[in-house]
């Protein structure tokens, strides 16, 4: 670790290693297991709620496909350009969506939390903060929310825009401030430009691997990702925001065999325009880690943390933890 601030664990869609994501169980978990933040990517319901799953689609990990009365429901639409077939958020209430459950993702990858699928709701933003306060009640700890625009630009075109939403939800709950433990982050970029005219609290550009930020597609803007982790990028996205939240192969790319090359100087140059850096995502099944750290996931935490990032988002945030304090107790000696 070579910055004197400590980086932060961001529990990515709770402990979602543990528990199907986006559950109040897998956030509540990722708390107790030591994460500093918790991450619930949001979308809005027909009448506008902002709920926590990860695309408005939602068959992939609801139980939406079994609910014969909803099944009037099903359709196929475009969103971000691509066709998807299913059930989609923005179509139900709040009120119908609490008739579903939530279910594991991956059960090939993750086949213990099987058994827990359709045991909970589909939670609402507002549920995940009162879920936050309490803990921190009863722990006496500072967990904080680090929610996400999921398909601004979609949400935008239907007439649910959830950028003022989310600032209404965060402000009604006391989060206001540079220094409130929030951090909201997107994949598009004028959303967040957007926000940072309406609040002071933190913002986060998020930077894909390939392709470009949606709202840049419509919009014919050239620039992509990659240009965004340029010096001239990074300065344009410190005028809007305070860290960017990166794919982890920006920051040390892999080879075609998925063998780990020399890290970037991203790091460096986003410290130089004031950006923290976080990185996405951290797992610990073989399936998503590199070549070299094949049944060692801690490796992977080692050698993120020493490049001296400031957060990971990981579904183990017990394992980010635990490499993370060993990093700073070996350094403090
Ligand atoms: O939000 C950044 C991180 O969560 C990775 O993106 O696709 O899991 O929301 P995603
Ligand atoms: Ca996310």
């Amino acid at each position: 670790m070579t910055n004197a601030k400590i980086p932060i664990v961001i529990a990515h869609r709770g402990a979602s290693g543990y528990r199907p994501e986006h559950t109040l169980a897998a956030y509540e978990l990722a708390i107790n297991l030591g994460a500093d933040y918790i991450e619930p990517d949001l979308v809005s319901t027909k009448d506008g709620v902002l709920i926590a799953r990860h695309e408005n689609e939602i068959s992939q990990t609801t139980d939406v496909a079994s609910h014969g009365e909803f099944a009037h429901l099903q359709t196929a639409k475009i969103v971000d350009g691509e066709v998807k077939t299913g059930w989609f958020t923005e179509d139900f209430t709040i009120t119908e969506i609490k008739t579903l459950r939530a279910k594991e993702r991956i059960p090939q990858l993750r086949s213990a939390n099987i058994k827990y699928d359709g045991v909970w709701e589909i939670p609402t933003l507002q549920e995940i903060i009162d879920l936050a306060k309490n803990q921190n009640s009863a722990l006496g700890r500072n967990i904080g929310i680090y929610p996400e625009t999921k398909h601004p630009t979609y949400f935008q075109s239907i007439g649910l825009p959830l950028e003022d939403t989310l600032i209404g939800n965060l402000e009604a709950n006391g989060y206001q401030g540079a220094n409130a433990p929030v951090f909201i982050q997107s994949f598009e970029v004028s959303n967040l430009q957007y926000l940072a005219k309406k609040t002071d609290l933190p913002l986060v550009q998020l930077i894909n691997l390939t392709g470009k930020p949606y709202d840049f597609i419509v919009s014919d803007e050239t620039l992509a990702y990659a240009d965004l982790t340029a010096k001239s990028g990074l300065e344009e996205i410190a005028k809007y925001a305070q860290a960017i939240g990166i794919h982890k192969d920006i920051l040390v790319p892999r080879d075609s065999t998925g063998k780990l090359q020399s890290p970037t100087t991203l790091v460096h140059d986003a410290h130089a325009v004031g950006l923290e850096v976080h990185v996405w995502t951290f797992r610990n099944e073989d399936y998503f880690l590199p070549l070299d750290f094949q049944g060692n996931p801690q490796k992977e935490y080692e050698l993120f943390f020493n490049l001296g990032i400031d957060g990971v988002f990981s579904d183990f945030a017990d394992h980010a933890v635990a490499v993370r304090d060993r990093i700073i107790h070996t350094a403090e000696k």
